[in-house]
């Protein structure tokens, strides 16, 4: 049932590619998100929740309904809901974010916004769980059924269903025209391609670069923009899986204080994203400031961060704007957590401590 391969979550980073095109076409074929992006059209406030990957996703929201709607969505907790949930009224909508369906935290913020008359929209993978039944309206993510603890396949289709809704939205609000609009949801259609060519692309680098950090107590996954959200859901699968203390945070923080703790040999991965014009001289930077410390340098990003000094390793996942680099950046860091895992005889499909689904709080 594992489909040959050794463990789940092996299978359900490489059914991405196939997920990805299933969610895309369901998509496309259903009403939900028309009737979400008016729901969003029509409030003033809009907030988006979820725990643990499933809030990650959210934040990958916010990024691009600011950037294609100009709208401002606020990301938050789900276990932290009420100081969002007291400003919540007849003119908010909340998404919530859950593959099962079933988190009680994300339940509780739900039913807290509803009982102040807010809209309610989920994204999940579960028909006819509690919370797509609680809400006004759900968007279905296809990814099939997540046996593997650590979310993998559900948080890319989580990604393409918000970011659809956001384009969607963005039509509506004329932010961008019916061209422009055609055109990202064409290009949407490639997200399974660009997965599939990152995992063939980092597969072999990433067994050579596990034998490195597989020995280390603690690493740093960086990025800026859009790869924030990305390094935030890298460093979780890294924890999750292999034990290993991974801390992700945006790479502008480094000077206001986690730098303290770099010393010789200290693994820091970069996360290189779009727009390059305006983050890669940036990000330069930063693998400056690292090295200069003596890190171990990783840069796993599109192929113009080929041309950053300083870097030990170089994971060139290929050339993608803004929309498509989720489907690119993500699948090498579920394998290299994967491969950490594996390295040192953890469960990968059962990490200790966790529940797949946690309706407890
Ligand atoms: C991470 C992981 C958890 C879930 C979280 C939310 O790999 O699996 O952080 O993402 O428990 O679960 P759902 O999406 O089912 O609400």
């Amino acid at each position: 049932e594992k489909g040959g391969y050794p463990h789940y979550m092996l299978k359900e980073i490489m059914e991405q590619p196939r997920v990805l095109y299933e969610t895309y076409t369901g998509l496309l074929s259903s009403k939900e998100l028309a009737e979400a992006a008016k729901l969003i059209a029509s409030a003033r406030k809009v907030f988006i929740t979820g725990a643990g990957t499933s809030y990650h996703a959210g934040l990958v929201f916010a990024y691009y309904i600011a950037r294609y709607a100009k709208r401002v969505a606020t990301p938050f907790i789900a276990s932290e809901y009420t100081v969002y949930s007291d400003v919540a009224d007849e003119d908010s909508v909340l998404i919530a974010v859950s593959q099962s369906g079933e988190t009680i935290d994300t339940l509780q913020a739900l039913r807290a916004f509803k009982s102040k008359g807010a809209k309610i929209i989920a994204v999940s993978n579960v028909l006819g769980s509690t919370i797509p039944r609680e809400s006004h309206t759900t968007i279905y993510t296809r990814a099939g059924p997540e046996i593997g603890v650590a979310a993998t396949k559900t948080f890319l289709t989580q990604v393409l269903a918000l970011t659809s809704l956001a384009l969607t939205l963005a039509t509506e609000e004329g932010t961008i025209t019916t061209t422009e609009y055609k055109k990202a949801i064409e290009e949407l259609a490639l997200a399974g391609r660009a997965a599939a060519r990152s995992i063939d692309a980092s597969l072999r680098i990433l067994d050579k670069l596990v034998l490195v950090l597989k020995n280390k107590g603690n690493m740093y996954i960086l990025s800026r923009g859009i790869g924030v959200p990305l390094a935030y859901e890298a460093a979780l699968k890294v924890k999750e899986v292999s034990y290993i203390h991974a801390e992700a945070y945006p790479a502008g923080e480094s000077k206001h204080g986690p730098i303290a703790l770099v010393e010789r040999d200290f693994p820091v991965i970069f996360l290189g994203v779009p727009p390059e014009d305006v983050l890669l001289e940036k990000l330069q930077g930063n693998v400056m400031e690292m090295k200069a410390r003596g890190a171990h340098t990783i840069v796993i990003g599109t192929t113009p961060y080929g041309k950053l000094e300083g870097v030990d390793v170089f994971i060139d996942v290929g050339s993608y704007d803004e929309l498509l680099i989720p489907y690119a950046i993500i699948p090498p860091a579920q394998l290299l957590a994967y491969k950490l895992a594996v390295a040192l005889n953890r469960d990968p499909d059962k990490p200790r401590n966790l529940a797949k689904t946690v309706t407890v709080e």
